[in-house]
């Protein structure tokens, strides 16, 4: 049986474990160096498993060890967001813990591949390649499904059209700067453009790169979970399943779209082994800029960082 490992037992991590376990993807391992708190929610989640007619498939511990064989490990621990912070400034706390589970990672389950949730995604994502030392591959950073998920929430409210029907596309980093596509989004292939105004669809953008915060400020104590969870379990069923989705991803670029040496949100098909290709495509100028400029961010951000 295939297994997934679930490093943190938060809201992100908890969720990550049932909605994985709910489709079914393999045995799950939901990792919290909090004494008792893997542990509980699994036995919790194996009784609401029981429910929907699914054998047990979570088991909690206390003990990274445990993520051994994991053939997809989705790092959900450190801390999140309150009110009024950005992404970035979680950077210094979270950057420490994620080295600490890489070098983990590297000893207990040397073959997996990562999927970073923890923020900011795109930095910790790369920093977690280097503490690893594992291929480009085998590293990536779930946000770009998440960000579709808000945009695609905004424009079927706004057009009072089904969610089913819109196929969008954020890329660039998990943050202020990064870039929903609207000239590629089609509602089952009628191009969006023509049916919005440009200015309503500008508020529809910025509301998007505003979608974390916004649930933050309801929330005041954590950030959002449910959508972040469900982002990194449809990453790790295509990995596990070899299903080839094409999903925006953060991934470490080596000359895509002229972008060279850091993480940041692209298409990508994602197999068995992971990061398959970057797909490249012919953008927007004003998104090709605009996709510079989020890349610039991260990769000044990563140059003063001594890791
Ligand atoms: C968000 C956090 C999880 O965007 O990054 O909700």
């Amino acid at each position: 049986m295939n297994k997934i490992s679930i490093i943190g037992a938060g809201h992100v991590g908890g969720h990550t474990a049932f909605f994985c376990a709910q489709k079914e993807l393999g045995s799950v391992a939901l990792i919290d160096i909090k004494e008792g708190l893997a542990k509980g929610k699994a036995l919790d989640q194996n009784q609401a498993l029981g429910l929907l007619g699914i054998n047990p498939l979570i088991y909690g511990s206390e003990d990274i060890a445990d993520i051994q064989g994991s053939r997809v490990i989705i790092v959900t621990c450190g801390i999140a967001r309150k009110p009024g912070m950005t992404r970035e400034e979680l950077l210094k706390i979270n950057l420490s813990i994620i080295k600490d589970v890489s070098q983990k990672i590297k000893v207990h389950a040397p073959e997996s591949i990562v999927i970073m949730v923890t923020n900011p995604v795109d930095i910790l994502s790369y920093a977690c390649m280097r503490y690893t030392n594992f291929p480009k591959n085998r590293v990536l950073g779930q946000a770009g499904i998440l960000d579709s998920s808000r945009f695609l929430y905004n424009l079927s409210k706004e057009l009072n059209l089904s969610s089913a029907d819109i196929n969008t596309m954020v890329l660039g980093g998990h943050g202020d700067t990064m870039v929903p596509i609207p000239e590629h989004t089609t509602v089952s292939g009628v191009p969006l453009l023509q049916l919005i105004s440009e200015d309503v669809l500008d508020v529809l953008i910025e509301k998007t790169r505003k979608g974390g915060a916004e649930i933050v400020a309801h929330l005041k104590e954590t950030s959002a979970y449910y959508a972040p969870a469900l982002s990194a379990v449809l990453m790790a069923e295509s990995i596990i399943k070899d299903k080839n989705r094409l999903f925006p991803c953060s991934v470490f670029v080596e000359g895509e779209y002229g972008l060279n040496g850091a993480f940041i949100g692209l298409p990508v098909l994602l197999d068995k082994y992971g990061v398959k290709e970057i797909i490249k495509f012919e953008l927007p100028s004003k998104r090709e800029e605009e996709l510079k400029r989020s890349f610039e961010f991260y990769i000044n951000k990563i140059n003063s960082i001594n890791f």
